[in-house]
């Protein structure tokens, strides 16, 4: 049997679906202090301008524009943006929202002074195209700052133990784990003009146990929401779930009868010439 040739158009749509599924907004509510990392660590100064990549919600874009930025979130998921202009406006900053695709962004070359992403580019699936597309609009002498789960940190390893359940990637499409590894994120900026500097984070995600976390996160995240559809028809969801669930007891360090996972992300600032 062949397996059918999966385009980038249909991967992509297949992507906007996912992350338009479920309950992405709230996801969003506890990672918030990577993109108020990512946003701080960009040393923003009022006027600039700024473009958040895979925005979401705008947890770069509103600390950003909270900094004085001329803020653009662009996202390949628009159903998402709604959440966001509400937060914003809670948040008193005026931020464009605009539909893009990160391996393909509507902007001319060095339109900004700062390019963000927090736990967004990673999820693109051509790292190299998104890498030249995030220089491509940063004016020299500008500043990319990336979010990205850590490869070995909690989500990283989510990610991983998905993998073996959902369908073979088509080749051209890299697994988001790779933009939370040094090394991978070194090769992919090796023929491009910036520094790179690497920092750690870490989100706390609570719970009253692994299991509670991992149906509530079951129940909101477009991806895992997905898998559970799928894998539930083939009759391997309970297996999925409980590799997840033997992984988020693995690393609980709760003392107190509760679930607390400390997951690690990676900052990258990428400094261009
Ligand atoms: C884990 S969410 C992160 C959202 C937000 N930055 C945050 O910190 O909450 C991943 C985001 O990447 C977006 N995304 C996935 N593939 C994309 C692509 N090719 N281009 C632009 N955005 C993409 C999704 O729509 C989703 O909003």
């Amino acid at each position: 049997m062949t397996t059918p040739t999966v385009t980038i158009e249909a991967l992509k749509d297949a992507h906007h679906r996912t992350w338009a599924s479920g309950d992405y907004a709230h996801i969003a509510t506890l990672v918030t202090g990577v993109g108020e990392s990512v946003a701080a660590r960009a040393g923003i100064t009022p006027g600039q301008d700024v473009l958040d990549v895979a925005a979401g919600t705008g947890n770069a874009a509103i600390p950003a524009a909270l900094a004085g930025g001329q803020v653009i979130a662009s996202d390949l998921t628009p159903e998402l943006f709604a959440a966001g202009r509400a937060r914003a406006a809670d948040a008193g900053v005026a931020i464009d929202w605009i539909a893009a695709d990160a391996e393909d962004l509507p902007f001319e070359d060095a339109r900004f002074d700062r390019v963000l992403s927090a736990i967004g580019v990673q999820f693109a699936p051509r790292h190299e195209v998104v890498a030249a597309e995030l220089v491509r609009v940063c004016r020299p002498g500008g500043r990319i700052v990336l979010g990205n789960w850590s490869a070995t940190g909690y989500i990283g390893r989510f990610w991983s133990t998905m993998g073996p359940y959902m369908p073979t990637p088509p080749a051209f499409a890299s697994p988001p784990p790779g933009w939370g590894r040094p090394e991978h994120v070194e090769a992919l900026f090796a023929d491009h003009p910036v520094s790179l500097f690497f920092e750690h984070g870490a989100v706390s995600f609570t719970a009253a146990s692994a299991e509670a976390f991992l149906d509530m996160f079951t129940d909101n995240y477009g991806p895992l929401l997905q898998a559970r559809a799928k894998l539930s028809e083939a009759g391997r969801w309970d297996d999925l779930r409980a590799e997840l669930i033997g992984l988020s007891e693995e690393l609980n360090v709760a003392t107190d009868g509760t679930w607390r996972v400390d997951s690690d992300y990676v900052v990258i600032v990428a400094d261009k010439d």
